[in-house]
């Protein structure tokens, strides 16, 4: 059967926020045109911190807010376009597209907060990220996806 087994799981835990950036830097090294990273969690978990440092280590220099009122920020890189996403306030999955996910991805890579928002619109290939607290200044990750992204994320680290 087709499925889990062809996916990879992995958790971490982020002992402070500097480990969140790192894994950000880690997801940004990574990240290609057409990929989307959905970035789950509750309320404060660290979905635009990771964001944030996603968008820094690709070389944006601009503020990064969360777009919680604008549900979407665009930014450029000369390699590669980012729109960052948050669908808390969305009221119907069909809002996603007249947000532009489809021509997101199209051109280059999403980030997305609230991804259970998106519903069946989310790719199904997508790398999910849920955060969640592990101390007051700690979080853990699980990062999931297809095996091709657990490849790119931690192939390199698993030999050293
Ligand atoms: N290890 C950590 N990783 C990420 N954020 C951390 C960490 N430790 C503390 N924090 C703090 O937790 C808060 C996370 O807020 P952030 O806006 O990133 O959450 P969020 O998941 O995007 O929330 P929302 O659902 O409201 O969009 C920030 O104030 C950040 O400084
Ligand atoms: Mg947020």
């Amino acid at each position: 059967m087709k499925g889990k087994s062809e996916g990879f799981v992995r958790e971490l835990r982020l002992a402070d926020e500097a480990a969140t950036v790192a894994l950000g830097a880690r997801i940004a090294a990574a990240l290609r045109p057409g990929d989307a990273v959905a970035l789950a969690g509750d309320l404060g978990s660290g979905k635009t911190t990771l964001a944030r440092a996603i968008l820094r280590a690709l070389g944006i220099k601009e503020d990064v807010p969360s777009p919680t009122f604008t549900l979407v920020q665009h930014y450029a890189t000369p390699d590669l376009t980012v729109d960052h996403f948050d669908l808390y306030r969305i009221e119907a999955e069909s809002e996603v597209e007249q947000l532009g996910l489809d021509d997101a991805l199209a051109h280059g890579a999403a980030l997305i907060e609230w991804p259970e928002r998106a519903g069946s619109r989310l790719p199904c290939d997508h790398l999910h990220v849920e955060l969640g607290p592990a101390g007051p200044h700690a979080r853990f990750a699980a990062l999931s996806g297809p095996a091709d992204w657990g490849l790119r994320l931690f192939e390199s680290a698993d030999h050293v």
